[in-house]
Order: C-alpha cells, then structure tokens, then sequence
C-alpha cells in the first residue's frame, strides 16, 4: 500500500522506521514525502522498498495536488505541525487528500479541532476511511476503543488529564523550583510547545477538549467555544502549600451534555494527590469517559514518546489496508 507523507518531523521520521521494522508483515511503501523547507521527494515507480529513511529531496512541489499525484499514493498520513488557532494548512490539505479520493490519517489535533465534521462527511462521501488515533493520546486508543468496541455505548461526557508541560510545571514548583524552571525543564525533556505559553494557558488541552468532544460527542465546536483557563497564577508558594496537605494540582479538561448544547472547560484543580486524576505524571495522561451503558471508563498512558505516537498513525493505516485489500 502506497502512502504519501506530507510532513517529515519526529513523527514522520519514527512512522518510517516502524514501517521499515514492520514491512514483512505490513507491505506499506511510502512513495512520496513533502516537506516545508526540505523540499519534496517521490519515489522511482520500480522502488519496491519505497523512499530510504533518508531521502534525497528535491525542491518542494509547487501544491499538494501536483505531490499527490506524483506519489501515486492510496493513503495521505498529514503531519505537519499544529496550527491551534485555525488547524490550517493541514485541514486543507486533508481536503486535497481526500478530494482526490485517497484515504487520510492524521496525528495533527488541529483539523480534528476546527473542521471534524467537514472532513468526516467529505470522506464518507468519497467512500474512503479518514482516521487520527495519535492525535490527543498520543497512539493511545481513544477513538478507535469507542468507535471498534463500545457498540451502542453514548458518550455523554468526559475527564482528561491531557497536558504534559503543566504537569512538569506543577511538580517542579512543588519541590521549590520556579514556574519558568519547570517550563525550561519541559523544552529540555521535548514536550512543550515551541510557544510554551500555548501549554501553560490552557490552549493545548482547549484543543484536545474540542477534538474529543468533536469525535466522541458530535460537538461541531472549535477550540474556543472551550472556557479555558491555565495555570499561569499558581505560585510555587501555593503549590508547596498544598502539596504539604496532600493535595495537587492537574490542569483538567471536562466536557458534558448540557440542556441546547456542551459544557467544555479547562481549569487547574486542586486534587487529592490519591485522586486518580492526580496519578499521572510527566508525560502520562490519562481520559475518563462517562458513558450511558458502560458507566465511567478509563485509559491511561504512561510516559509515551513519539514512538507511541508514530504506532498509533501505524495502527490507523492497518486499518485502512485491511479496509482495502480484505482483512
Ligand atoms: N511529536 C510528538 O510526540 C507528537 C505527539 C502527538 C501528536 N503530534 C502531532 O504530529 C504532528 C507532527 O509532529 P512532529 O513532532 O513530527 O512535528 P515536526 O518535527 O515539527 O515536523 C513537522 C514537519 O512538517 C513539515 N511542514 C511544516 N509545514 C509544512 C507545510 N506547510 N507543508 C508541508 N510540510 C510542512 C516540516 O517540514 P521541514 O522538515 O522542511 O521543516 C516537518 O517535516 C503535529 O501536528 C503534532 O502536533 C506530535
């Protein structure tokens, strides 16, 4: 199965390598990658193997229509970087993708976020599959747990811990560091947003929140119908405060049916530090789902990397090959 990357980053980079680990059993060949300033490179039609991990680019292609017709691909995976304010361009690019008729996978929230449904009734309509597991948990199941093994199960609400950076934050300032101690140990440890200020105000989780509550509840909302607000006026006094009375802090995204509509918000809580909410660190988040039949269920990272995150779009293109060629 040919697959075209528009994005060659960390995420790319690992979804190549595990391609390559995988190719005895997964017989995917990516034929093309499009980047912004490395440029663009297609695959030769004899290459079996498909493009080397290190491929040798050429200028960039003047529009995804023209890459996408160069890579002779079936599946376009997106992976450029977020965009939180619109979710552009990778929205329009996966409308280019699937105009086209090719099926779509994506680990950026952004589309996810702003435009969900368009894209959702656009692929349905081209009678292609559009999947993006990586894009809030990080390859952890969220939407293919609901959409493969929760038949008739009505989402109504949920409670996520979705954040690294401010929980990298919090705990530093609990052991008597500043706020900008623990942002700066986030950039070193990869996880905070080139903008950090993106993770600390809320806008990162806002993001995550309307992209579940787009997928899982039928929300048609964008980030900032999210009331969100960070954790920008936590001081390291407070946070040492309540942490010597067994409390914590957790930046948490809740979302829930309400009468005409959604309640979705973001706030910094004061937990229990035996709160399960509050049993996630570093990099582990954690998503509670309140369903009709199946009450209050959960899923849990703990620590993933961009391995996980790169599998997750993986695990997206085995389902499309086993749409595509049988199962
Ligand atoms: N990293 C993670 O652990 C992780 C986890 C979950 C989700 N995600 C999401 O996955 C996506 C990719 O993340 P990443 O860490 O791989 O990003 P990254 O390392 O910054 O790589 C981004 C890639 O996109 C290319 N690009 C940028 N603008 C482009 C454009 N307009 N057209 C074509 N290519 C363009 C860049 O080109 P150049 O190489 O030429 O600069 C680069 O190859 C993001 O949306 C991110 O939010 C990442």
């Amino acid at each position: 199965m040919k697959i075209a990357l528009i994005g060659y980053g960390n995420v790319g980079q690992a979804l190549a390598r595990l391609i390559r680990r995988q190719q005895s059993e997964y017989p995917f060949v990516i034929s093309g990658i499009h980047t912004a300033r490395h440029g663009t490179a297609v695959c030769k039609k004899d290459a079996a193997k498909g493009l080397s991990l290190t491929p040798r680019f050429g200028p960039a292609m003047g529009s995804i229509e023209d890459f996408l017709r160069a890579s002779g691909a079936r599946v376009a995976v997106e992976l450029t970087p977020l965009n939180p304010w619109s979710g552009e361009p990778a929205t329009s690019h996966i409308r280019a993708a699937l105009d086209r008729g090719l099926h779509v996978v994506t680990a950026n929230k952004g589309p996810i976020a702003h435009a969900y449904a368009g894209l959702r009734d656009q692929a349905t309509r081209r009678g292609v599959l559009f999947r993006f597991e990586s894009t809030v948990m990080d390859g952890t199941p969220v939407f293919n747990l609901v959409r493969r093994n929760l038949p008739a199960v009505e989402v109504l609400g949920f409670t996520g811990v979705l954040n690294s950076t401010t929980k990298i934050v919090v705990e530093t300032m609990e052991r008597g560091g500043t706020f900008e101690q623990g942002v700066e140990t986030a950039r070193r440890l990869g996880i905070a947003e080139a903008d950090a200020r993106f993770d600390t105000d809320g806008w990162d989780s806002a993001c995550k929140t309307a992209a579940l509550a787009n997928v899982l509840m039928d929300a048609g909302v964008t980030p900032q119908a999210v009331s969100a607000r960070g954790i920008g006026r936590i001081t390291p006094e407070r946070a040492q405060e309540l942490s010597r009375s067994g409390k914590t802090i957790r930046l948490v995204s809740r979302a829930r049916s309400a009468a005409g509509g959604f309640s979705l918000r973001v706030r910094a809580e004061v937990l229990e530090k035996t709160d399960v909410l509050a049993s996630t660190r570093g990099t582990s988040n954690l998503l509670l789902l309140h369903t009709g039949l199946m009450g209050t269920l959960g899923v849990v990272s703990i620590n993933p990397g961009v391995d996980q995150t790169a599998y997750g779009v993986f695990s997206d293109l085995v389902e499309i090959a086993d749409a595509v060629y049988g199962e």
